[in-house]
Order: C-alpha cells, then sequence, then structure tokens
C-alpha cells in the first residue's frame, strides 16, 4: 500500500471504514516477457534517439502494438489496432505538433531508435505543467536487453528537465516486472497504486442519495480544487488535478471523439465524492474514474456516484465499464463488489525527480532552443 491514511468514510449513511476491502487483483493474462534468468545480457548497442518522423510511420506503429500488454487489452486499445496512432499521422495534427515544438509547447513529443531504417523503440513524453509524462516505452523482442529503453527513457526525462519539469512519472502495470526493473534501477518510485475493476453488465442497488452533475467550467475547476485537497500530496504535487482531468489517469482514456461527464456527490461546492466519467465510443468499456472521496461520503453516495456514472455509460452504448480507483478506497471497492464488479489488473504510478529541473527555465520550454 503506497498511502498509508486513507480518507476513510463515515456520515449519515453509516461508516464504511469497516467495510473496506481488498480484493487481490485477477489478471487478464500474465505477461509473457516475465523476468528471464539472464546470465549476461546482450551487449550495448548505440543506436541513436531522434524525433519521430512521418516515414516512420509503419514500422512506429507495428514497434508500439508489439509491446501492447494486458492493460491495453483491458482499455480495448488493441480491439482497433493502431487507430489511436494512426490519429498522430494524420496531416492536421502531425504539422501542428510541429509547429508548436517550435514553441516548445507540443503537447506531445515522440522519439524512437531505429536501425536500418525500422523502428525498433520507442517512448513518448506529454509535457504537463510539473512532470514530465513518460508512456509508449516499447523495444522489439529481438532489440531487448541492450540498454535501449533505459536511453528512451533518459531522453525523454532530459527534454521533461529541459523543458523546466521537476519530475517524471509514468503508469506501470503491476506485473511488468522488466518493466518495473528498469524504472527502478532508474530512480522511480512508486507513489499511487491503482486498481482497475470490470463488469460487463453493473448490478443496481436502491439508494437515496443525490449526486449533480457538473457540466460548467467553473463548477469543474472547483471540483479539481477539491480532489487537490483530498487526495495524497504525493501525487498531486506531482500531477495537480485539472477542470479537464481530475486525476492523470484520465489522460489514458481521453482521444479525439471521447466524450466526458463529471457528478459530485455531498452539498455543492463543498461535496463528500466526485467521479468522472469517459465514453469512448460502443467498441470500447466506458472508464469511471473516482479521484477522492471526503472523509463523510456515505455508502448511499458511493453507490449513487457509481451509478450514475454507470447509467451515462450505458446510455452512450459503452462495451462494458471499468472503474479506475487508488487501492487506499477500501469503501469504493467494498462497493463495486456489491455492484459486481471484480477487479482485473493493478497499476503503479511512479515517479522521478529530475535534478535541476526548473531552474531558471520556463514550464512550458518557452525556449524553443531547449526543446530540440
Ligand atoms: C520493458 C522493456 C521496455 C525493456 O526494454 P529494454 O530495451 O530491454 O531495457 P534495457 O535494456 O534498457 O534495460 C535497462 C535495465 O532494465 C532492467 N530490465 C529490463 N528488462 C529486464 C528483464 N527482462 N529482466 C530484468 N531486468 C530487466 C535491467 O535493470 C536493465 O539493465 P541491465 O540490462 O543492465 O540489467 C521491454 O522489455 C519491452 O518493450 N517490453 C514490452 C513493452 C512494455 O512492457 N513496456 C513498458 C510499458 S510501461
Amino acid at each position: 500500500m503506497i498511502h498509508p491514511t486513507s480518507p476513510g468514510t463515515t456520515g449519515a449513511g453509516g461508516s464504511l471504514r469497516d467495510r473496506g476491502v481488498r480484493t487481490e487483483p485477477k489478471y487478464i493474462r500474465s505477461y509473457s516477457n516475465a523476468v528471464p534468468a539472464v546470465e549476461a545480457p546482450p551487449a550495448r548497442i548505440l543506436l541513436p534517439i531522434r524525433e519521430l518522423r512521418k516515414s516512420d510511420r509503419a514500422s512506429f506503429i507495428s514497434s508500439i502494438l508489439g509491446g501492447y500488454g494486458p492493460f491495453e487489452d483491458m482499455i480495448g486499445m488493441s480491439r482497433d489496432g493502431s487507430a489511436e496512432f494512426e490519429a498522430l499521422f494524420q496531416p492536421g495534427i502531425w504539422y501542428l505538433l510541429r509547429f508548436l515544438r517550435i514553441f516548445g509547447r507540443a503537447p506531445l513529443r515522440a522519439f524512437v531508435v531505429v536501425e536500418a531504417d525500422a523502428v525498433v523503440g520507442t517512448t513518448l513524453l506529454l509535457p504537463w505543467p510539473r512532470s514530465g509524462y513518460v508512456l509508449g516505452v516499447g523495444v522489439r523482442p529481438s532489440h531487448r536487453r541492450r540498454g535501449l529503453a533505459g536511453r528512451l527513457v533518459a531522453h525523454a526525462e532530459d527534454v521533461a528537465r529541459d523543458g523546466g519539469r521537476t519530475w517524471a512519472v509514468l503508469d506501470v502495470e503491476e506485473e511488468n516486472l522488466p518493466a518495473i526493473a528498469l524504472y527502478r534501477a532508474r530512480n522511480y518510485t512508486t507513489i499511487q497504486r491503482t486498481v482497475w475493476w470490470r463488469s460487463e453488465a453493473p448490478t443496481r442497488i436502491a439508494t437515496t442519495a443525490q449526486v449533480q452533475p457538473l457540466s460548467g467550467r467553473a463548477e469543474r475547476r472547483q471540483a479539481s480544487e477539491w480532489v487537490a485537497r483530498q487526495a495524497p500530496s504525493e501525487l498531486t504535487s506531482k500531477l495537480p488535478p485539472t477542470a479537464n482531468r481530475l486525476t492523470h489517469l484520465e489522460s489514458l482514456g481521453q482521444s479525439p471523439g471521447s466524450a466526458r461527464e463529471v457528478w459530485e456527490a455531498g452539498p455543492a461546492g463543498n461535496p463528500h465524492g466526485i467521479l468522472s466519467a469517459i465514453a469512448r465510443g460502443p467498441t470500447k468499456p466506458g472508464i469511471l474514474f473516482i479521484p477522492a472521496v471526503g472523509p463523510d461520503a456515505t455508502r448511499d453516495e458511493i453507490v449513487s456516484l457509481v451509478q450514475a456514472g454507470v447509467g451515462w455509460l450505458t446510455g452512450r452504448g459503452c462495451a462494458g465499464v471499468l472503474v479506475s480507483v487508488p487501492d487506499y478506497m477500501g469503501p469504493v471497492a467494498s462497493v463495486l463488489s456489491d455492484l459486481g464488479f471484480s477487479s482485473q489488473l493493478t497499476t503503479l504510478t511512479m515517479a522521478c525527480p529530475l535534478p535541476d529541473g526548473g531552474a531558471g527555465r520556463s514550464p512550458r520550454g518557452a525556449v524553443s532552443g531547449m526543446n530540440p
């Protein structure tokens, strides 16, 4: 457990503290790249790292898809193959990203290692205000254990640091031992453990607690300020909630065409709990995120929040419902069990300090020379 202090829950609907359950995650399928017994790792290869080019499209996408694991299966990324990454190469997006990069403001950077014109390793970087979020780390099986992933991650960290960020953050499946070994070797430590729950058709429980949708920008900003006060500071200091993203994990579900809604339970402006939902079309499960519940949340309120999100996703024809819950929220886990959800897998949010990040530099990397 990462955060020993649970917000706990008491209140009009009865204490939930005693109902908190910790179920062991059930994995959809296990990793095929479990730590092998390697006596002497293969020799290092010094292939250069460079920014993704348009001509890399086919081998970049096949390299990325080759690294997909149980998490991508669970959230439905592999169902329509390369759609998420094809979007990156659409002329409008591609040239906008290039243009923004010149000014150090690109919201996404992509780095590759190429051998004989084919991409053999990838990593992506989302330069958020305080942290560089690293994702898409993958190396083709033929090129593993040669130091490529380590160098790719180091490169993404350097770009984040040069843009003024003081942390590098990423998420990894708890079962992915090779990747965790890689990140630990690079000084990353776990700052949050998140359990992902799934149900194809959640059951309904009668509840009287009211929840309100938060549709306006000001309401959502207020919600993000509330979450920032409730969630563990170890997380929010690196990944502050925003009106568009109450938890950084929402970014894994958001894509062009996705829809989002937010609800609060309890008194307006001083809620007891908040939930956000992302619908991603009929071929993928919708995702509910519970970034925080307050100490006064009742079981009824949690049930109502989840059911509001489930009803909204079902109305949009989503293929099942996933719920992302930090592991210290025992009362929420208990409610999800009662509603027929089962835990699927666990992810770790890991962070690494970037020494000298932010020293005299713009957090947005506004000096273009600093973001080559
Ligand atoms: C995880 C992955 C990216 C590692 O790539 P890689 O290029 O082989 O990693 P590196 O050679 O840079 O390894 C650096 C260090 O990480 C650790 N490591 C990497 N793979 C390991 C393994 N299979 N077993 C044990 N340690 C491992 C070691 O400490 C290694 O240093 P060493 O070789 O000096 O012992 C690669 O296995 C992969 O692409 N997996 C599938 C996609 C994936 O899981 N990506 C991570 C998503 S979060």
